[in-house]
């Protein structure tokens, strides 16, 4: 089926592959079909359902629509074979709104509102058979998405836009650390290790950025820090958002010789070299035991999502301990302090 994903702008080539990745997760066979700029349309072998799914989970996707067509032509021209076309996705049970998405048309120029209006009393006439009309509460909103000169029909599936992120916000948390990861940031990197389940391990978790989006998830977790008190934030702030601690563990301990017998999946924000602290070891250093010690427990195919300072290429680095980047993202932290982010596999 064709779906239409609005994603974060905020960096075009991380949401995407924030998709992708996802759809990865899922094993689901997917191909391009428009990338518009608001809008990436994609035909994906997935029911609506998950779908939706997709989109929660994700920390940059926005709204899904199904799509039903695409055309490059005004919206007044389409309306009669628009109708003909919603025929025979129109359930008589169900209550319909139509919603303009008006993201940059060269057909709409003046308030998008009096044309929603004006073409839903023209779209749904009595030709669809006397349909149940709810502004307030339909259960299908039809979509008219208007693109520069094209008009896309669909039916939005999920609008979350509204995703609460900034409730999780560092400085929100009940235990407040400022080298801490943004909610946003934690959620995509999960997501880039392109698998759905199993434990996280975060070895450097501090106050628990990237267990708590983990737990969001419903996914296991076990993060280690070595410094106590960090720990206790990172519980602090765990029960805060699971009074149960139902999906966390927590130890105390050094990721240059992890307390654990295996691992697959490894999250995790070493500390950078500019401010966070390294306990007397110097950052290469720090990254090399870490990376040695884990390639004593990984499986075979392991993933590892971890973060570098722009100033330190890590590929090298992984590759000695038999761990190859397949992917690597420069993300703008704020206006001085830009990281890198790499996706790795253990390759022996
Ligand atoms: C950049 S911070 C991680 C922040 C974390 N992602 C969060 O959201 O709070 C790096 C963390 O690594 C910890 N750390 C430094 N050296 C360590 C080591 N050898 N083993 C485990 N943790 C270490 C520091 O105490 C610090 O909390």
């Amino acid at each position: 089926m064709i779906y239409g994903f609005r994603l974060s702008l905020e960096n075009p080539e991380l949401s995407f592959s924030e998709l992708v990745s996802i759809l990865k997760s899922y094993s689901l066979e997917w191909s391009p079909k428009w990338f518009f700029k608001k809008l990436y349309i994609l035909e994906v072998d997935a029911k609506e359902d998950l779908i939706v799914e997709i989109v929660k989970r994700s920390a940059t996707a926005k709204m899904a629509f199904r799509i039903y067509r695409v055309d490059k032509d005004s919206p007044m021209n389409l309306i009669s074979s628009y109708r003909k076309e919603l025929l025979s996705y129109i359930d008589k049970e169900l209550s319909y709104r139509l919603k303009v998405y008006n993201m940059g048309s060269k057909y709409i120029v003046d308030s998008t509102r009096e044309f929603e209006s004006m073409f839903a009393d023209k779209l749904f006439s009595e030709e669809l058979g006397n349909l149940k009309i709810s502004l307030s509460s339909p259960d299908v909103i039809i979509s008219l998405i208007l693109y520069n000169e094209y008009c896309i029909l669909g039916k939005l599936l999920i609008d979350d836009s509204r995703k609460l992120f900034i409730k999780r916000r560092p400085g929100s948390r009940p235990f407040f650390s400022p080298y801490s990861l943004q909610p946003k940031i934690a959620r995509t990197m999960i997501n880039l290790a392109e698998i759905k389940d199993g434990i996280i391990i975060d070895p450097f978790c501090g106050v628990g950025g990237i267990l708590i989006e983990s737990c969001l998830n419903e996914r296991e977790c076990i993060g280690i820090d070595i410094k106590g008190k960090l720990v206790m934030g990172a519980r602090e702030n765990l029960k805060w958002i699971d009074d149960n601690l139902t999906y966390s563990h927590l130890i105390i301990g050094d990721a240059c010789k992890l307390p654990l017998r295996k691992a697959f999946l490894v999250v995790t924000d070493p500390p950078y070299g500019r401010i966070t602290s390294t306990f007397g070891r110097n950052v290469i250093s720090l990254y090399n035991c870490f990376l040695k010690n884990l390639s004593h427990i990984i499986d075979s195919e392991g993933r590892i999502v971890i973060m570098s300072s722009q100033k330190m290429d890590i590929t090298q680095i992984g590759l000695k301990y038999g761990f190859k980047s397949f992917a690597k993202y420069i993300i703008p932290v704020h206006r001085s302090l830009t990281r890198l982010l790499y996706v790795m596999r253990y390759i022996e």
